[in-house]
């Protein structure tokens, strides 16, 4: 157990350098062969993201522990490696098409789009591989594990909402069809980082449903602000193409309600969100201070 510090800068430069290491351990080195498609997992993987989605963890499980527990590192790395491997794929030509990820090319610019594909489905197999050998009851491990592969799945996760935000391109987006895109498509990953982070720590069945509407409120609050970000940050601050959502008539929520009802949409979800951590008082406070960074985020 250790403690954490308390601004949330450090705390998540702290969470973000805890869960490094263990990426760094977790995924094998360009020294084991086949080399190639491990030098194409590192280099997304370490291309520089926020790691927010361990950081949610990381607090969560303090929010229940009252410490952040032993080894909720790797529970840390195994959702990263997820991120990375979705945003490995929804790079990919057949998708959205980008050369820029975390400020490097996307990961078939450098490798090919052979090793890109498998490099994100290698991420994902280790992802499981290291949720299987967690440090934790093995009933709380099973939990994460089946909790983790929906929220990644088809029906209203990540990958279901993939195929949604694909097949709306071009299309004139309702709030209905934009809310289940960043519900699933985003929103299912940050909410299973929290609720996955809470059992780590010990969640009872009524702290797994507080913490669930705070990752879902918080979660839609984190794609609406990637929305804006899109629109109104250039390439070189997002280390990702800018304008893309309108080039390719993404469904997004400016496209629906613009950007000054975006942001208060994002604000006032955040708002409801933080609601949800009330009985947990300053134990929370970790938490708290990682969701409003979520919404406050330059890129
Ligand atoms: C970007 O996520 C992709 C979305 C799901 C919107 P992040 O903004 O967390 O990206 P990284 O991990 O910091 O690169
Ligand atoms: C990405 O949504 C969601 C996933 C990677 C699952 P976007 O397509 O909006 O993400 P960016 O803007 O490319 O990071
Ligand atoms: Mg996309
Ligand atoms: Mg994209
Ligand atoms: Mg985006």
């Amino acid at each position: 157990m250790r403690r954490m510090p308390s601004d949330v800068k450090s705390l998540i430069q702290e969470g973000a350098e805890l869960t490094d290491r263990a990426l760094e351990a977790l995924i094998p080195g360009t020294d084991v062969v086949p080399a190639s498609i491990h030098g194409a997992m590192r280099h997304s993987t370490f291309a520089g993201g926020k790691r927010l989605r361990p950081v949610l963890a990381i607090q969560a499980a303090a929010t229940i522990a009252g410490e952040v527990p032993k080894g909720i590192e790797r529970l840390g790395a195994a959702l990263e490696m997820l991120h990375t491997y979705s945003l490995i794929h929804d790079d990919l030509p057949a998708l959205d098409n980008d050369d820029l990820r975390r400020g490097k090319p996307t990961c078939h610019k450098a490798f090919g789009e052979a090793i890109a594909i498998l490099a994100g489905d290698a991420l994902q197999t280790r992802a499981f591989e290291v949720l299987a050998g967690l440090d934790a009851p093995p009933a709380a491990v099973v939990k994460i594990i089946g909790l983790i592969a929906n929220a990644v799945g088809t029906v209203d996760g990540m990958i279901g909402g993939q195929v949604l935000d694909l097949e709306s391109e071009h299309a004139k987006p309702t709030p209905e069809l934009v809310a289940a895109i960043h519900r699933a498509k985003t929103g299912a990953l940050i909410r299973v980082s929290v609720v996955a982070g809470g059992v780590y720590g010990g969640a009872t069945a009524d702290d797994v449903t507080r913490l669930d509407l705070f990752g879902r409120k918080a979660g839609l609050a984190f794609q609406i602000v990637d929305d804006v970000l899109d629109m109104t940050v250039d390439s070189a601050h997002l280390g990702k193409t800018a304008g893309k959502d309108q080039a390719t008539e993404k469904a997004t929520w400016p496209a629906v309600f613009g950007i000054e009802q975006s942001r208060r949409d994002a604000a006032s979800l955040m708002h409801e969100a933080l609601a949800a951590l009330e009985p947990y008082g300053s134990r929370a406070d970790g938490l708290k201070s990682v969701a409003r960074y979520l919404v406050e985020r330059k890129n």
